[in-house]
């Protein structure tokens, strides 16, 4: 079923791909090697290099800088260095998660590492991510001013730093069966919810100087990725793979502590804890287990609670989004983004 939100969130993706589009194309290099690896990530070519148009993933990121930067009252191609840089970070960051993660599928293709190893993968992951580095460098040719770049620069570090703080706690979490809700929400909070953040805080940042509403943007945007991620992990259970792009199960076959995991730990009951904890003393979860988990999940009514937790923080969102002196038409924007983060099927 096409939502409201659904509409305006691809009218938003409409105005804006096309020049992240061509902005990305502006800063991957076009030379072979090395760069043929980002441009096969990126859905530019296919596994022999040749041109070809396949899925590059949905662009939020730099549609939301861009979405924010206009509701700051900016100009939003300005804000294209930062929403390509930060399209660019994502990237890097999926690149190495498809390695940490052992996962042989992304966005209906097969991942970089399991064609071209996993030493090849790692460096066209960080030649990612200085590209991006260097994007970001570009808002100095826009007419921002050195300090607001610098101001920029230090802010997409930051972020993304806490983004592999997040993934350094989401794989040391497999090997924990005593994560809490908040332990969980710290995580997300990092691990997706760190670059949403930063996407929201530099596309105000670019319209305004005013330092304390790109701040009220990025804690907003936060909680959108909070929303995000936790959607995330419903579909990584409850969703289509033709959909998605992904496998199903790949979580629990990792042990990961995503939220359907760490509330199946904390409800079920004594014989299936004991079980559980065996269960997960073992390297990987077998596919025969995970069934089994699928049906405690079941018996839970874990899909339930894990949608619930996904609207509350969208909820938050739009809540602390209503507390910033925007407009009407504004907010209504923010609303159907996260109306669309937590309805979303892929
Ligand atoms: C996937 O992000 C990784 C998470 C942080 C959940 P997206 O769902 O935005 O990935 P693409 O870029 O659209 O494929
Ligand atoms: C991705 O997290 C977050 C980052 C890469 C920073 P996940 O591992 O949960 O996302 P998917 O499901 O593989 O896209
Ligand atoms: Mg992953
Ligand atoms: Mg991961």
């Amino acid at each position: 079923m096409v939502t409201t939100a659904d509409r305006e969130v691809a009218a938003l993706v409409q105005r804006f791909l096309p020049a992240v589009k061509s902005r990305l194309r502006e800063a991957v290099p076009n030379a072979p090697g090395l760069h043929g690896l980002l441009r096969y990530h990126l859905g530019w070519e296919d596994q022999h290099g040749e041109p070809a148009e396949e899925d590059g993933g949905k662009a939020l990121r730099p549609v939301l800088c861009l979405a924010a930067c206009e509701m700051a009252g900016g100009d939003w191609r300005r804000a294209l260095p930062a929403a390509a840089a930060l399209e660019l970070i994502h990237n890097f960051s999926l690149v190495h998660d498809d390695i940490q993660d052992g996962d042989v599928l992304r966005r209906g293709r097969p991942t970089l590492w399991s064609f071209r190893g996993v030493p090849q993968a790692v460096t066209a992951g960080n030649a990612m991510r200085v590209v991006a580095d260097d994007t970001l460098l570009a808002l100095s040719r826009v007419g921002l001013p050195a300090d607001a770049v610098i101001e920029a620069a230090m802010e997409l570090t930051a972020r993304y730093l806490e983004m592999i703080e997040g993934q350094y706690l989401d794989m040391a979490f497999e090997q924990s069966d005593d994560v809490t809700t908040d332990n969980y929400l710290d995580m997300v909070g990092r691990k997706t919810g760190a670059l949403i953040e930063g996407a929201m805080f530099l596309g105000a940042l670019v319209a305004t100087r005013d330092a304390s509403l790109a701040h009220a943007f990025g804690v907003c945007g936060r909680r959108l990725g909070l929303a995000f991620q936790v959607r995330d992990d419903y579909l990584g259970i409850w969703g289509d793979p033709a959909a998605t792009g992904k496998a199903v199960g790949a979580d629990i076959r990792r042990k990961k502590k995503s939220l359907p995991a760490v509330y199946l730990f904390q409800h079920a009951d004594e014989s299936e804890r004991a079980w559980l904890r065996a269960t997960y003393a073992d390297d990987e979860v077998t596919a025969d287990n995970v069934d089994r988990v699928l049906a405690i999940l079941d018996r839970l009514q874990a899909k339930a609670y894990v949608q619930q937790v996904a609207e509350r923080q969208a909820a938050a969102a739009v809540g602390m989004a209503a507390g910033l002196g925007l407009t009407p038409a504004v907010r209504r924007t923010i609303e159907a983004m996260a109306k669309f983060f937590v309805t979303r099927q892929k």
